[in-house]
């Protein structure tokens, strides 16, 4: 099927762009709700706290751009619901089942497969959300320094990842979890993400501080228990978990 026949909103497929958040913010004042891109290859993948996502060809880059009229704090949640419909599509299309590291890294066999940043675009005429999803789906190989933590879906099944396949199942299932997530915040979702979420019941490092990830909150944040007995909903941030990878 192809991805574009399924929705109300345009999607366009690239061979290439800069970033497909940046290509969905340039129209930010002017495309549908819903617009999405996918790119084959991406020269400048954008990464969460500012870093770079590395985009080369045999990956799957995607970014969809939403105007929730929603409350601006309810926005964070929107995260971790693209990384449940990420795992459902790649359960579903590559037959395996992946796992969440807080709050959206999803990872296959102690390898980050998946990356998601969420962007809102204020400032212009129509301010927006954009959601992007990185997929490391038949990515041929890593640089030295990402060996450890990143790898391909292909690498693990074996088999090569029908990237058409993928893009239309991933946002068969964005499109429905946030259709659901548009009245209930994530609600329906939660027990799942629960399920999925590979932090709990592991330790927790942020920065010098340690402590022992106790679960997922209402809100999806992550519950740790320091060292010194304190408990912390964690909203946001960098959390290493010791023995994922
Ligand atoms: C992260 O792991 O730090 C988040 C990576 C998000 C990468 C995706 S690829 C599609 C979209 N376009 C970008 O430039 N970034 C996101």
């Amino acid at each position: 099927m192809d991805a574009a026949s399924a929705r109300g909103a345009p999607v366009f497929f690239e061979p290439c762009v800069d970033s497909t958040n940046l290509f969905l913010r340039r129209m930010a004042d002017s495309a549908a709700d819903g617009t999405a891109v996918v790119a084959a290859v991406q020269t400048a993948g954008r990464g969460r706290l500012g870093r770079s996502f590395l985009s080369q060809e045999g990956g799957l880059y995607l970014s969809v751009l939403l105007r929730p009229e929603a409350a601006p704090e309810r926005l964070p949640t929107l995260t971790p619901v693209a990384a449940v419909a990420v795992c459902r599509a790649v359960e579903t299309v590559c037959g395996v089942r992946g796992g969440i590291k807080w709050p959206n890294d999803v990872l296959l066999e102690g390898k980050k497969i998946c990356g998601i940043l969420v962007e809102s675009v204020l400032g212009g005429e129509r301010p927006c959300v954009i959601v992007g999803i990185g997929v490391n789906a038949n990515t041929p190989s890593f640089p030295e320094e990402l060996r450890p933590i990143a790898g391909s879906i292909a690498a693990v099944t074996g088999q090569r990842v029908d990237l058409r396949a993928l893009a239309a199942e991933l946002l068969r299932e964005f499109d429905a979890l946030y259709a659901a997530w548009l009245p209930d915040g994530g609600r329906s979702v939660l027990a799942e993400y629960r399920r999925l979420c590979l932090n709990v019941g592991r330790e927790a490092l942020v920065g010098a501080r340690r402590g022992l990830c106790l679960g997922v909150g209402d809100d999806y944040a992550l519950i740790v228990r320091w060292e010194d007995g304190a408990e912390e909903a964690l909203r946001f941030g960098e959390v290493s978990v010791r023995g994922l990878y």
